[in-house]
C-alpha cells in the first residue's frame, strides 16, 4: 500500500504557485512525496528556492522561481521553464492567496485595498495560473487543475461569522469567485480530458491565519487574555467536529488524490478539508 501512494504520481509534472510557505509547501512536500516532479514558484523566489532544495535533497525533483501571479507574463515565462526543465506540466496548483492588502491584520474595516489585493491574486491570480497551462494540457489532451479556494468561499454560517474581527468580506467573496472558476473551467476544458476541482481547506495555522488571530486579539475583548494561537484553536474548538486543525499536509493529500487516476471521473467539483466545519 506504501508503496503504491508513493508511485501515485510517478512521472508526472505538477506546478505549485505559492510554494513559499504554508500550505503551498504541504501540497509540494506530498506531490513529490508520490512521485511528481515539481515547479514551486512564489513571490518570494527565495522561499521558493527553500521548498525546491529540501525536495532535491530528499531525493525529489524540483525546480523553483520567482512568480507574481498577478503577473501573467511572469507565469508564462515560468510555466515555460517547468515544460522545458521538467518535460510538460501535468498537474497545476493554483494556491498563491492573501487574505486582504497590506496592514489587515491591525486594522478595524476592510479598504478597498483589501477588496482589489484580493481580487487580484484569489481571482485574477487563479485565472492567470489556468491560462499559463490550459493551451499545453489542451494540446496534451491531459491535465488536472487544482485550485485551492477556501470553505469561507461556500455559504456563510450564519451570525456566527460575524464579528470576531476585521470582516472578511473582500476574502470571503473573492474565493466564491475562485470556486465559481472552478466550475466553469472543467465544462470549458472537460472534452480535452483536463479535470478541474477545487479544495477548501477549513483553518491551517499558517502565516496567514496567524494575520487573522492577531486581528481577532486587536479587535475583540473577549480574546484579550488569549495568544493568537489559543484563538486560532478556541474557534476550531467551537467550530470543527474533529477538534483540531487540518495540515498543509492534509492540503496536499487532498491535491495528491484529485490529481491522481483515482479521480479520473471527478470534475467540477470543491471539496471541503476542514474538519466538517461546513458541511456543503
Ligand atoms: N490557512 C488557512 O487556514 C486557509 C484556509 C482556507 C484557504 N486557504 C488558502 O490556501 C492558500 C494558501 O494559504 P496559506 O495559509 O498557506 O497562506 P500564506 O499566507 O501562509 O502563504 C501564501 C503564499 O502565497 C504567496 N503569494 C502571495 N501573493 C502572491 C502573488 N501575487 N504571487 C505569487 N505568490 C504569492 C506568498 O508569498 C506566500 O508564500 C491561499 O489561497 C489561502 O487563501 C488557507
Amino acid at each position: 500500500m506504501a508503496t503504491a501512494m508513493a508511485g501515485q504520481l510517478q512521472g508526472r509534472v505538477a506546478m505549485i504557485t505559492g510554494a513559499g510557505r504554508g500550505i503551498g509547501v504541504g501540497i509540494a512536500n506530498v506531490l513529490a512525496s508520490r512521485g511528481a516532479a515539481v515547479a514551486v514558484c512564489d513571490l518570494d523566489g527565495a522561499a521558493a528556492e527553500e521548498t525546491a532544495n529540501a525536495i532535491n535533497t530528499g531525493g525529489g525533483t524540483a525546480i523553483a522561481g520567482a512568480v507574481d501571479v498577478t503577473d501573467p507574463d511572469s507565469l508564462e515565462h515560468f510555466a515555460g521553464r517547468a515544460i522545458s526543465e521538467l518535460g510538460a506540466i501535468d498537474i497545476c496548483v493554483p494556491n498563491a492567496g492573501v487574505i486582504g492588502g497590506p496592514g489587515f491584520a491591525s486594522r478595524k474595516d476592510f479598504t478597498k485595498e483589501d477588496w482589489e489585493m484580493t481580487f487580484a491574486v484569489n481571482v485574477h491570480g487563479v485565472a492567470n495560473t489556468t491560462e499559463a497551462v490550459k493551451e499545453h494540457m489542451k494540446d496534451r489532451r491531459q491535465g488536472k487543475i487544482v485550485i485551492i479556494a477556501s470553505h469561507g468561499g461556500r455559504k456563510p454560517r450564519g451570525i456566527g461569522d460575524r464579528g470576531r474581527g476585521t470582516s472578511q468580506q473582500p476574502y470571503l467573496v473573492s474565493k466564491a469567485a475562485a470556486i465559481q472558476l472552478t466550475h466553469l473551467l472543467a465544462i470549458e476544458l472537460g472534452s480535452f480530458n483536463i479535470n478541474v476541482n477545487a479544495v477548501c481547506p477549513g483553518r491551517l495555522w499558517t502565516p496567514m491565519w496567524e494575520a487573522i488571530a492577531i486581528n481577532h486579539k486587536a479587535l475583540n475583548p473577549t480574546y484579550a487574555e488569549l495568544t493568537p494561537h489559543e484563538i486560532f484553536i478556541q474557534q476550531i474548538k467551537a467550530t470543527m467536529p474533529l477538534g483540531r486543525p487540518q495540515t498543509p499536509e492534509d492540503i496536499g493529500k487532498t491535491v495528491a488524490f484529485l490529481a491522481s487516476d483515482d479521480a479520473s471521473e471527478i470534475t467540477g467539483q470543491a471539496i471541503n478539508v476542514n474538519g466538517g466545519a461546513a458541511m456543503d
